[in-house]
């Protein structure tokens, strides 16, 4: 009987082993989700974090780092705003341009989500990404004024594929930029507020056309829909059903789902307002899903606890491909 008990303790430990997720892909899963629900306050971000994401696995791609460092890039991209949780939300959300005092107190952000990370088992993984994406190689940037190669490889892909992504996206107070006209500026700021060799392989991949499936969509092949009074806020889920509902989380606008022949589903104004339920903010659980399964595929936890070494590696793998 007794050894029936240990068979059975044993089999019933397995299967909730085999059940659970690996730790260290719950660790960041939590981190992903947080991330999420820190977008979601600002109703113009919706897909900023995984076109950021994106973006920066293109570019370490383009790159050539190891594969377990794009996927840790790629990580950092989703995660570099987590400190906008400490940011009040009338600035977030202002329609208009911020005051100098506003601006000052949105400038903590990167700080912010380098202290919320502290501590975290896997913080070294994407913690410069998130304290270091708004420095410059002019130096005036923040918060530490970095210079050139003193900021890290990540921060400077990240900080290219950000401000890429927030020129091509609409804004309460503009309409998103074309390709060509965000790319100009990318230009013009070379070596200013950009890596100068970073944004010359940036600039090549807009020109050849390698972003415009992420530009403007908030998953893979899922373009963002237009909201005929805020414009393309409205973000439609992979797994959503044609006759469901989504609703703008600009202006609470209800849209009801609906094939069509050329572009999938095309959200249709149903003319009402969504109630206080149908507004909170909800994580695209398998969009998340699936961008940590390929992240985790692609780095394994030896080379994941060997952080620091791979990232002095992919920096110097960077730096003689880009400068080459
Ligand atoms: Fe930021």
């Amino acid at each position: 009987m007794l050894s029936n008990l240990v068979k059975w303790l044993t089999g019933a430990a397995k299967t909730a082993e085999a059940s659970m997720p690996p730790p260290h892909n719950a660790l960041l899963n939590s981190l992903l989700v947080m991330a999420w629900f820190v977008e979601s306050r600002d109703p113009y971000t919706g897909g900023h974090l995984w076109r950021v994401s994106r973006f920066a696995k293109i570019l370490s791609e383009a790159l050539e780092l190891p594969v377990a460092e794009v996927a840790r890039i790629s990580l950092g991209g989703f995660l570099h705003d987590l400190g906008k949780i400490g940011i009040p939300d009338a600035i977030l959300r202002k329609p208009t341009a911020l005051t100098e005092e506003e601006y000052a107190l949105m400038r903590t952000h990167p700080e912010i989500g380098w202290r919320m990370l502290a501590g975290h088992p896997l913080a070294g993984l994407v913690k410069e990404a998130v304290y270091s994406h708004h420095e410059r190689p002019d130096g005036l940037g923040y918060p530490r004024g970095l210079t050139l190669q003193e900021i890290p490889l990540e921060a400077r892909i990240v900080g290219i594929c950000d401000a890429f992504d927030a020129m091509t996206s609409s804004r309460p107070y503009r309409s998103g930029m074309s390709r060509g006209q965000a790319l100009a500026i990318l230009h013009s700021q070379s070596g200013k507020q950009f890596d100068s060799p970073l944004c010359k392989r940036f600039i090549a991949l807009g020109r050849a056309g390698a972003l415009d499936h992420v530009m403007g969509h908030s998953d893979d092949g899922i373009p963002l829909q237009e909201c005929p009074m805020c414009g393309p806020t409205l973000v439609v889920r992979r797994e959503q059903q044609p006759g469901e509902h989504i609703f703008c989380r600009n202006c609470g606008g209800d849209f009801i789902l609906h094939n069509t022949d050329q572009q999938g589903l095309s959200a249709q104004p149903t003319g009402q307002q969504g109630e206080v339920r149908d507004l909170q903010p909800e994580a695209d659980i398998p969009l998340i899903k699936r961008v940590l399964d390929e992240a985790m595929s692609r780095m394994p936890i030896a080379e994941l606890l060997a952080f620091p070494l791979l990232n002095a590696r992919s920096d110097v793998v960077a730096n003689r491909k880009v400068l080459s």
